[in-house]
Formats: structure tokens, sequence, C-alpha cells
């Protein structure tokens, strides 16, 4: 934990929340307001006070604890400190269950581990939706890192639970996935 949390506390160091802001994908699909909402590897928390702001009780993630700080400010400053949970946790270590099968939505934005792909989907509560975005090999601008998923990477992961593919959309070096567990 120490390597992801150390190396993310440096790039974070300084830095304050920005705006809030809706999980790239979400716009026009229908979601049930309020319930559970999981923020993976929240970072500095836009899309958390999007959630809170929403009404949706939020429980956000990350290992950097300078971004849990920073996320912790912002949320006190919006009038939604009182609806965001803030956690200081190492997903290497294992994904917390705590939440199974009770969440609303599920946001998991420019983090990839596609060994917590089926526990993403087992934090949703029937109907709940979960928006992930990763990087992609599909319209990058270079060469691809190790984090770029293939094309069709997830729409070929997710396929395997019980979920309905939403949306799936793939450009500009990034991978998209909307999708409502039955
Ligand atoms: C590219 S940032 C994305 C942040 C945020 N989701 C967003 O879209 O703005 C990746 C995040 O993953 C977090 N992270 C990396 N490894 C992690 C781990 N093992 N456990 C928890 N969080 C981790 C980092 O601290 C960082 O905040």
């Amino acid at each position: 934990m120490h390597d992801d949390g150390d190396r993310w506390n440096a790039r974070y160091l300084g830095r304050s929340t920005g705006d809030p802001s809706m999980p790239k994908g979400l716009g026009g699909i229908a979601l049930r307001r309020g319930g559970r909402c999981l923020d993976v590897a929240c970072g500095l928390g836009e899309q958390s006070l999007w959630a809170a702001q929403q009404g949706y009780e939020v429980i956000a993630l990350d290992a950097s604890d300078v971004a849990i700080t920073a996320l912790n400010g912002a949320a006190l400053l919006a009038g939604v400190r009182d609806r965001i949970d803030t956690r200081v946790v190492d997903l290497d270590a294992g994904f917390p269950t705590e939440w199974a099968s009770s969440c609303a939505l599920v946001i998991c934005q420019r983090f990839r581990d596609p060994d917590l792909y089926e526990q993403l989907v087992y934090m949703l509560e029937p109907g709940g939706v979960l928006v992930i975005t990763v990087l992609s090999q599909v319209g990058l601008d270079g060469e691809p890192g190790p984090f770029h998923a293939a094309a069709g990477d997830l729409v070929c992961a997710f396929r395997q639970y019980d979920v309905e593919v939403l949306r799936s959309v793939e450009l500009d070096g990034e991978a998209t996935l909307v999708a409502r567990r039955r």
C-alpha cells in the first residue's frame, strides 16, 4: 500500500478538489436517486462531491490520505461532509466487503484493476449501476502503457457477470462502461 499511497500522495500534494463532476458516461442514464454510492479510488473526489449533491450517501475510498484530506475539506465547504464517508484504503490488500449488494451506484474512474471487477459488481444492489472508466489503447495518442486496456476489454470482462451493459464508449485513450446489475 505504502507504494501506491506514497506515490499518489506525492502527486496530490498541494492540490485541492475541483468542482463536483458527474462521472464520465453517466449522462442520460436513468439512475435511482439516493441510497448508497461507492466511489472506488476516488482521488480528490470530484465525483464523490457530485454524488453527495445528488442525494447519495457516499463512501469514498482511496490509498492517498492527502487526497482524502483534500476531499474532506471540499465536502465541508460544499455542505455535504455528513454525506461522504471517506476512508484511506489499500485496494491491493483486499476489497472491503461491508457494502456488498447494497450500493445504488458504484463509481470507478481512471483506476484499473481487472482483479477487482467482480467485486465492483458484487457491491451493487439489484438494479444498481456501475460506471467505470479506464485508460484504453483505443484512440491513444502515443504508445500504450501497462495500464491501457485493449479494445473491447471492459465489455468482454463484464459480460461474464450478471449485468446489463447500458453503454460502452472507447475513444481518445479512455474506455467507459456503464452497467446495471440484474
Ligand atoms: C488516476 S487517479 C483517479 C482518481 C479519481 N477516480 C478521478 O477520476 O479523478 C487514480 C487513483 O487511484 C488511487 N489508487 C492507486 N492505487 C490504489 C490502491 N492500491 N488502493 C486504493 N487506491 C489506489 C490513487 O491514489 C488515485 O487517487
